[in-house]
């Protein structure tokens, strides 16, 4: 792209301590070679599930290894485990300057917290700052938002693992309570932060409510729990920008191959089909797109993200936002873009160029001394 005119290095962070390390090996290989076929210096580093960071040999490629082959980064010729401190300085030392493009998937890697180590560090990365990244990751406070701005969100209760420890029959009444306004037994139950379908259970009724709880909170301290959108088609808008105009391309639409979009549906290969276009009436493209865009300002998303939703027979519903989506050579993130002309390496390339913008905009005064309110 052209105004990438000298080109930075980049280092890719894949792997990290979630349960979507396995995914994130995929979307973060798939950068690297694309990246790298494109002419940038590109570098792996490779989190481990203690949180060790792998620094990959300079030539590291993929080459069709499985991704139970990153559990040995020795093997593949890693150096580490480095700290967090010591990854952090070796990161903010390097010179030329990289861009650290995060292409990790949940807890830690797309919460908020890389993020903040990086800033704190004075070091370049990709797609949403702390704030962004922390709500996108966070169901309950994403639904809270965008209610309040009168936006489409699938009716909701939230249930902490502190009150349902002390109290599970009330929150068990209030759930019935809930399910029979809506006059259907059916309920999802998620664990708040998560994502690739982890701890969800589809609870068909009273009995299977509690154990879904529970469920939900071996991953987290607060569980969101949905009305059931039966039938609902899954569709997904790719946003790419930082400032207004952002680009918009889709929906594209997911066919879940199970009763639900669940963990298997989502990663075993044939078991669910993706159409990069969406079959919609074209007023309503447009409608999802105008939302797609609210709900990434809203939370002050930056670079780029993926907004999901739940088309109820006409009406389409805001699902939440992933402010860093699958980003393999099928995935839909990356490839909706085409038809507005970007391929995956246009939009690898892209987010590195917004990154590079959003760090050399940022307000980084140093202060004095004379600078206090003293
Ligand atoms: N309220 C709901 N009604 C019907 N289907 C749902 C509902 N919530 C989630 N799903 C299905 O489950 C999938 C995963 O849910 P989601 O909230 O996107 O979790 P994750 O963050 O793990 O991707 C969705 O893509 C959709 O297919
Ligand atoms: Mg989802």
């Amino acid at each position: 792209m052209s105004s990438l005119a000298a080109r930075p290095p980049v280092v890719v962070l894949l792997g990290g301590p979630s349960a979507e390390h396995d995914v994130s090996i995929v979307s973060g290989t798939a950068i690297l070679d694309a990246l790298r076929a494109d002419g940038f210096d590109v570098r792996a580093v490779l989190i481990d599930l203690e949180a060790g960071w792998w620094w990959l040999p300079p030539d590291h490629e993929r080459a069709g290894r499985p991704q139970a082959a990153y559990d040995e980064p020795a093997a593949l010729g890693g150096e580490g485990p480095y700290t967090i401190g010591q990854a952090l300085d070796r990161l903010a030392a390097a010179r030329p300057a990289p861009v650290v493009f995060i292409a990790l998937h949940g807890p830690f890697g797309e919460d908020g917290t890389v993020q903040a180590l990086l800033d704190a560090a004075g070091v370049a990365y990709t797609g949403s700052g702390v704030t962004g990244s922390a709500i996108g990751m966070d169901k309950a406070m994403q639904k809270r938002i965008w209610r309040g701005l009168g936006l489409p969100v699938v009716d909701w209760r939230e249930v902490s693992a502190a009150r349902w420890g002390r109290d599970r029959g009330a929150v068990l009444a209030e759930l019935e309570a809930f399910a029979a306004g809506v006059g259907d037994a059916r309920l999802m139950v998620k664990p708040d932060r998560l994502g690739s379908s982890v701890g969800m259970t589809l609870a068909h009724g009273p009995d299977e409510r509690g154990p879904a709880l529970d469920l939900a909170f071996r991953y987290d301290t607060l569980a969101v729990v949905e009305t059931y959108l039966a039938g609902a088609r899954d569709l997904e808008v790719s946003v790419i920008g930082t400032e207004p105009p952002l680009e918009l391309y889709g929906p594209g639409e997911i066919v879940a191959g199970h009763e639900f979009y669940d963990y298997a549906a989502k990663y075993t290969p044939g078991l669910s089909e993706t159409a990069t276009r969406a079959e919609i009436p074209d007023g309503l493209r447009g409608t999802m797109r105008k939302l797609a865009r609210d709900a990434y300002r809203s939370i002050g998303a930056a670079g780029f993200a993926r907004v999901d939703f739940l088309l109820h027979g006409d009406r389409p519903y805001l699902s939440e936002i992933n402010t860093i989506p699958g980003f393999t050579p099928i995935s839909l993130f990356p490839t909706m873009p085409a038809e507005g002309g970007l391929d995956f390496t246009a939009v690898c390339r892209r987010v590195v160029e917004l990154a590079l913008e959003r760090h050399a905009g940022r307000v980084a005064a140093r202060l004095r001394p004379s600078d206090l309110p003293r």
